[in-house]
């Protein structure tokens, strides 16, 4: 049975903790939580759970073998380093720090003393988001065009990040994963701060990849309404991911063909203009199989730790999305 604690169990990390309980592989030893009032809340759901102001109280305990940090991110990577270097595996929620040089320190750290780094990169625990990877693999798209994203909302404002790096982790990581993991060719992004001063609201990223691959990520909390859209064009199919939506994905036949004419154009080098023809076929919603995306993240950095499976989400994906955030 592996021990845990978690550090941090704010807006989000209530829903790592709740996975943690219920998972039979793991106990949640202590969780740390500089707040009373978050303090209290856990105790009050998880009495059985030893509950601390301080993470010295989690790191210097022998018995916790793995420590989850759910904070913000100005403090991942102080967090991280302690933790590593207190003999604990680590799970870091998104993004694991604020640049290449702190993902990197992380990475050596837990090398050197042999331990598992995981960054909550949570869509790759997603069916939805797995489903689509398998359609990419499997060369039912073709090849990728264009990715577009739009992750959209009115509020959560944060104060400690902008709208790109509190959004664009997930966007970036799922690309990054659906593509393979590929070093763009050039990032660039335009944000702009309507609300407070040096932080945007609003950003606008567009990211170029070897093979004339195009992919732009809109993130924003200052919008209508709550959008989670990705769309993939491929020169077979595209493919709508919707997050939001009851049916996830929605896969279309559809595309442009260019056209063969007997007598004219069979040769498409030539100088004629060719002819093109819009293919409108079939639209596919495919039933999928959904558990929560958290449980299938929690599994995974458990077998990683007792199993040593190759993180999905470790370093060197950590690495990229940071690597493209701060480009
Ligand atoms: N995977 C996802 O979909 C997802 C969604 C939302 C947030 N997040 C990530 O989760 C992390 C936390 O975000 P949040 O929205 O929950 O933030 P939050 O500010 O609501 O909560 C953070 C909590 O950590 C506590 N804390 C801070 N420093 C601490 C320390 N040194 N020791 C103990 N407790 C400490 C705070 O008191 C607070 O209760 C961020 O990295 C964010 O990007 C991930």
């Amino acid at each position: 049975m592996i021990q845990v604690a978690q550090i941090g169990v704010g807006y989000w990390g209530p829903n790592l903790l709740r996975n943690l309980i219920a998972n039979r592989r793991c106990r949640v030893k202590t969780v740390a939580e500089l707040s009373a009032e978050r303090r209290n809340y856990v105790q009050s759901l998880y009495p059985a759970v030893r509950v601390t102001e301080r993470v010295e109280d989690v790191l210097a305990d022998p018995d916790v073998d793995a420590v989850i940090v759910a904070t913000p991110v100005a403090s991942h990577y102080d967090l991280a380093l302690a933790a590593l270097d207190a003999g604990k595996h680590i799970l870091v929620e998104k993004p694991l720090a604020r640049s290449v040089a702190e993902v990197a320190a992380i990475g050596r750290l837990a090398e050197q003393r042999k331990r598992v780094a995981m960054v909550g990169h949570t869509f790759l625990y997603n069916a939805a988001v797995r489903y689509v990877k398998k359609l990419i693999d499997d060369r039912e798209i073709g090849d990728i065009r264009y990715i577009y994203s739009q992750r959209l909302n009115l509020g959560r404002i944060r104060s400690d990040v902008d709208a790109l790096w509190n959004f664009a982790p997930h966007d970036v990581s799922i690309i990054q994963y659906w593509l393979g993991d590929p070093e763009p060719v050039s990032v660039v992004k335009r944000g702009v701060d309507f609300i407070q001063p040096g932080i945007a609201d609003v950003v606008f990223m567009n990211i170029h990849y070897p093979g004339k691959i195009m992919a732009n990520i809109h993130v924003s909390w200052l919008d209508p309404g709550k959008v989670r859209c990705m769309t993939v064009v491929g020169s077979r199919k595209m493919v709508v991911y919707d997050d939001v939506a009851d049916n996830k994905i929605t896969v279309y036949d559809k595309g442009i063909d260019r056209k063969a004419v007997l007598g004219e154009n069979m040769d498409y080098d030539g100088p004629s203009y060719p002819t093109f023809s819009l293919r409108s076929g079939d639209i596919l919603i495919p039933r999928i199989d959904f558990q929560e995306p958290l449980k299938v993240e929690i599994d995974h950095f458990l077998d990683c730790i007792e199993k040593g499976t190759p993180c999905l989400t470790g370093i060197d994906h950590a690495r990229k999305v940071v690597e493209i955030l701060s480009a």
